[in-house]
């Protein structure tokens, strides 16, 4: 039927020139072009027709980025069989992964069918990337004739943003929504607590975000600093700021997984409620010689915790303590009506077991429960967690680290100390996502000479691109439990919206193919081809990106 379709156009255009390239990344599964040159010719006067219901979410995204980026937008309508029109429908299509969506662009315009909502939003991504990447003064936009088949690889395609580290308003997260949208991602995970700032509004514990939401200052320079910069600095986000984000993005069928980091990086929490702290009453530790100048008066005056000023790994973390459980349990029971997702990410890193050692406390709890190790305690901790939270309905996600000392009987695992923790949790038949610091830390330099300040390691853009989220010595059965991956920016050292850009772009672009374009057909050299189109996409949009990659 396509294929009529895109003969009988090409009879009727008559060009002789070779077509015009196409370049999508991700790159569609199955994608024809005519030999030669033709285009529908998208205008102001084009209209887009809702042949199925349900699909405002794709009209009003497809109608603001032409508002932002060309200066217009289409009417609707409801009329089938309009001429000059952007006809938007479902059809039945059988794929594991939903998301699957079909296209054709013809002499009569542009159809889209999807094989639910989502289906259709991605095939409009899919029309962005075939109108120009110059603004035209006359608002024409032409588009190559295509006929495309298209479905996700995998369910599971995110990135994570640490808002803890350095704080973004609600307008940044909603331009890196925005970008996982315009890449076919589906999953934002929220990294809303850290060891220096609390993000998100806990009612029934104000300080969390007026005390801990808030430092006194920051090391200055790469870790350990030079010297503390001594500013005030923090945000959080609103119990109402956060319903907006999360229905922004669940109007780009984009998950929302907020992470709560239990039992380590919680000094911002111990900061407002020291009783969460095996020893509320040992002074905050920050490395030699690099607490502000407000820090030091606080604690001299009395103050016992602060709010992280440095970055790396604290040993001051939640005591497993009845007061502990009841506040954490008092924070999920606000955390669930704010996020619909199935998870909640109860982080589970680098927790250092030293207070948990020295706490009588502790060893008398370990000693009641049978438990040999400080490994266990913390399974105790998360086993505790996770039953709490599956009473409501959802499920946990956790850093590799909850493997130590035993899995939670429904946790899944996001692996990230490489692909050891994947592998592992897989065989134990859990389900995982794959984050793994060597191919998808997206804070790590992707060139060898960067001239800004970075966490460090190396990840160039070809490494991303050439990453296989299912690692070889898993079975075909135990594969099926990598449910995708994701790439995680932490934020120590990216202070602001443009350096988000310049650390995601372009390989958020290079990701986005590992995770929804089929594993047959991988060719770097033609993602780099297409790149080149992608890359004056960014000019169009105005973002920051790293510029020689290719
Ligand atoms: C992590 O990077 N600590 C999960």
């Amino acid at each position: 039927m396509k294929r009529i379709g895109l003969s009988l156009c090409l009879a009727a255009t008559g060009f002789t020139s070779i077509a015009q390239t196409v370049n999508i990344i991700p790159r569609p599964v199955e994608l024809r072009q005519p030999k030669i040159a033709a285009s529908f010719t998208i205008s102001p006067s084009t209209v887009l027709v809702l042949e199925g219901t349900n699909l405002e979410n794709s009209v009003n995204f497809l109608n603001g980025y032409l508002k932002n980026v060309y200066g217009f937008t289409l009417k609707t309508s409801k009329k089938a069989g309009s001429p000059n029109s952007i006809a938007l429908n479902y059809e039945r299509m059988d794929n594991a992964v939903p998301g699957a969506y079909k296209m054709t662009v013809n002499n009569k315009g542009v159809y889209i069918a999807g094989d639910n909502e989502q289906g259709v939003f991605y095939g409009i991504q899919t029309l962005i990337q075939l109108l120009p990447t110059e603004k035209p003064a006359d608002s024409k936009l032409k588009i190559a004739y295509v006929s495309i088949k298209d479905y996700p690889r995998f369910g599971y395609r995110g990135m994570m943003l640490d808002v803890g580290r350095h704080f973004f308003p609600v307008e940044v997260v909603k331009q890196f929504i925005d970008n996982l949208a315009l890449h076919k991602m589906n999953y934002f995970h929220w990294h809303l607590t850290e060891d220096q700032g609390w993000r998100i509004e806990i009612k029934k514990y104000p300080k969390l975000t007026e005390v801990g939401g808030f430092r006194n200052g920051t090391i200055v320079g790469h870790f350990p600093g030079t010297n503390n910069d001594n500013l005030n600095y923090g945000g959080f986000y609103t119990q109402d700021q956060i319903k907006e984000v999360v229905k922004y993005a669940a109007e780009r069928y984009i998950t929302v997984i907020p992470e709560i980091e239990l039992p380590g990086h919680s000094s911002a929490a111990i900061a407002a409620y020291p009783q969460l702290s095996c020893f509320p009453d040992t002074p905050t530790v920050v490395p030699k010689g690099m607490m502000s100048e407000t820090s030091k008066q606080q604690i001299a005056g009395g103050r016992v915790k602060i709010v992280q000023e440095s970055w790396g790994v604290f040993r001051d973390v939640y005591c497993p303590s009845e007061y502990t459980f009841k506040f954490l349990q008092d924070v999920i029971d606000e955390l669930v009506p704010l996020f619909p997702a199935k998870y909640i990410h109860i982080g589970g890193d680098e927790c250092p077991k030293e207070a948990w050692k020295e706490s009588a406390f502790c060893q008398g709890l370990m000693k009641e429960k049978g438990l040999k190790t400080e490994h266990e305690l913390q399974s105790y901790f998360i086993g505790r967690i996770e039953k709490y939270i599956n009473s409501k309905g959802k499920q946990i996600i956790g850093w590799d680290e909850i493997l130590e000392g035993g899995l939670a009987p429904n946790a899944t695992v996001m692996s990230w100390r490489g692909e050891k923790g994947g592998i592992e949790a897989a065989k134990q038949n859990h389900d995982v996502v794959m984050t793994p610091t060597t191919y998808v830390y997206f804070d790590y330099s992707q060139t060898k000479k960067e001239d800004s300040l970075v966490i460090g390691g190396f990840l160039p853009l070809e490494k991303v691109y050439g990453y296989e989220p299912i690692p070889a010595e898993l079975t075909p059965e135990q594969g099926k439990h990598v449910l995708g991956g994701q790439a995680n920016l932490w934020t120590e050292y990216i202070a602001n919206p443009q350096k988000i850009q310049y650390m995601i772009f372009p390989r958020a672009t290079a990701l986005s193919e590992v995770l929804w374009s089929p594993k047959a057909g991988k060719d770097f050299a033609d993602f780099q081809r297409r790149l080149e189109t992608q890359y004056k996409r960014y000019d169009l949009w105005g973002v920051h990106y790293y510029k020689a990659a290719n």
